[in-house]
């Protein structure tokens, strides 16, 4: 049977090509998103002419009830998720004295608590089962910092640790759990990035969401069962 996959911020970006590479590895996507239901239902078409299964399951990472509300709709317990990609994420730019409470929150709770609310329900059914991969996109902001981004550079460290925790938790039940740290992607989340920026990469070019779900499309495949509790990089040489 098909394994069952829950994309979040799958609607666009990094997600998006995440939710068609797992359906072209033969899974089932769940794809989650905020508010762009036109965008989410495009990935969900592309997913359909694959012949695979598409939900589209309309959630804010950061709420926990909006969260338990949508699991409640997805029948878990008959077909339970065996990989979750948390990939929902925003960024809030500014530098520190002039950033608001607003955009700390915003933004470190869109990744934290998102990774509490979406992850912690379904590890249980994991472990029930003795297979699971748990995939969350972190970034080079949180390995390395970067100006302007103490919000994000603080969320996205944090899911660092939590992804090497929990890997320790969930390693000898066949579950593993990995971060992916990309660099600047091609994406709407850079499209204020000045193009010169790329003078900064090794490679001279930002990189591609395929590219990025090739990598995580690895990790969720049985081909990468020994790798967990790690973070990987995939920048163009930036960190
Ligand atoms: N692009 C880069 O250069 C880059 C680099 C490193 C890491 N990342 C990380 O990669 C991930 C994807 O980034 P991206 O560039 O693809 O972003 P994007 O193009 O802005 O897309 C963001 C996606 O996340 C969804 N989303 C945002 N907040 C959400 C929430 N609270 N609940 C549910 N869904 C939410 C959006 O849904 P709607 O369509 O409904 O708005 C959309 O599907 C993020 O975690 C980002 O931090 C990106």
């Amino acid at each position: 049977m098909a394994r069952r996959a829950l994309v979040t911020g799958g609607s666009r970006g990094i997600g998006a090509a995440i939710a068609i590479e797992l359906a072209r590895q033969g899974c089932d996507v769940v794809i989650n998103y905020r508010s762009n239901v036109d965008a989410a239902r495009m990935v969900a078409a592309q997913i359909a002419a694959l012949g695979r299964r598409a939900e589209l399951s309309a959630f804010d990472v950061a709420d926990g009830a909006q969260v338990a509300a949508a699991y409640a709709d997805l029948d878990l317990e008959a077909r339970p998720i065996e990989i979750l990609v948390n990939n929902a994420g925003i960024a809030a730019d500014a530098p520190f004295p002039a950033m608001k409470e607003a955009e700390w929150q915003s933004v470190t709770r869109t990744s934290l608590d998102g990774f509490y609310y979406v992850t912690q329900p379904l590890v249980m059914p994991m472990v029930r089962r003795k297979w699971g991969r748990i995939i969350t996109i972190s970034s080079v902001s949180g390995v390395m910092g970067n100006r302007g981004q103490t919000n994000y550079s603080a969320a996205k460290a944090g899911l660092i640790g939590a992804t090497r925790s929990l890997a320790q938790e969930l390693a000898k039940r066949g579950i593993t759990v990995n971060a992916v740290a990309p660099g600047l992607i091609e994406t709407d989340m850079v499209r204020d990035v000045p193009p010169e920026v790329v003078n900064y990469i090794p490679m001279r070019r930002m990189g591609t969401t395929q590219e990025v779900a090739a990598l995580v499309g690895f990790l969720a495949g049985d081909n990468a069962g020994y790798i967990t509790g790690q973070v990987i990089g995939i920048n163009g040489g930036l960190a």
